[in-house]
């Protein structure tokens, strides 16, 4: 007879913790219930993300960088994970629910450049010194991706990511942490961006941060 295998049910996490940046911070019952994180897929140095209980498909991302969460509200791209949800959790805490990507293969880094990169400074430059792919900005400015590409989808994804860098900086966003740790896949094979982290100025996000749901207690 065959043997029936039952799939366990994870339940939601009592607590969550933030990479470098301190130790595990208790959700509250309330919490737990609304966004239901569950396991732990990765943390950086302002956030951690869980799979979502609530959402297949879904991560929840603990964050205390303001500037990531409001960069996902005012930023709908094709190359960036889509947002399904935005909370105020704690003084300091907020949590968005965004699509789940796939973590990129050695051979994409590899292929991408991203094994290669910590942020934009090894990625776009704006001298002149001509290597990869270079696009005139609207505003004038001229980029480069800095590397000299032998493949075409290296050459691709130069192209992609100095239209991206200029879609987003015509909503005042400066992405500026391009590293492998922040790009994913999604369920077709496009690279999109899961981390938003910007400039860390919160004054000039608040207004979007305002309109929040408080899930404080
Ligand atoms: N949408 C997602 N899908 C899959 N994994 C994710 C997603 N969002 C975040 N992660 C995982 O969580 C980790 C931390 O998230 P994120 O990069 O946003 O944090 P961070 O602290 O802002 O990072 P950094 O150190 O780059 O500033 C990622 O490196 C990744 O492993
Ligand atoms: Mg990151």
């Amino acid at each position: 007879m065959r043997k029936k295998h039952k799939q366990r049910k994870r339940s939601c996490s009592t607590y969550v913790q933030y990479g470098d940046c301190g130790g595990p911070e208790p959700l509250t019952v309330n919490q737990v219930k609304k966004l239901c994180p569950q396991r732990l897929l990765g943390c950086g140095s302002f956030a951690c993300a869980y799979t979502s209980g609530r959402r297949k498909g879904s991560v929840v991302k603990f964050t205390m960088d303001p500037s990531d969460v409001a960069a996902f509200i005012a930023f709908k791209d094709k190359r960036v994970a889509k947002l399904r949800g935005a909370y105020k959790v704690g003084e300091n805490d907020y949590a968005i629910v965004t699509e789940k990507l796939r973590q990129l293969s050695n051979r994409d880094k590899e292929t991408l450049w991203l094994d290669k990169m910590r942020d934009t400074r090894d990625t776009l430059d704006t001298r002149s010194r001509r290597r990869g792919p270079t696009k005139k900005f609207s505003n004038g400015e001229r980029m480069t991706f800095v590397r000299q590409c032998k493949s075409n989808a290296c050459r691709k994804f130069g192209n992609e990511l100095l239209d991206l860098h200029e879609r987003a900086a015509k909503k005042k966003i400066n992405l500026f942490d391009f590293h492998a740790g922040n790009f994913g896949k999604d369920k077709r094979g496009n690279w999109k961006m899961l981390d938003l982290g910007v400039s860390g100025k919160e004054p000039k996000h608040v207004p979007v941060l305002n309109g929040l749901k408080k899930l404080t207690s």
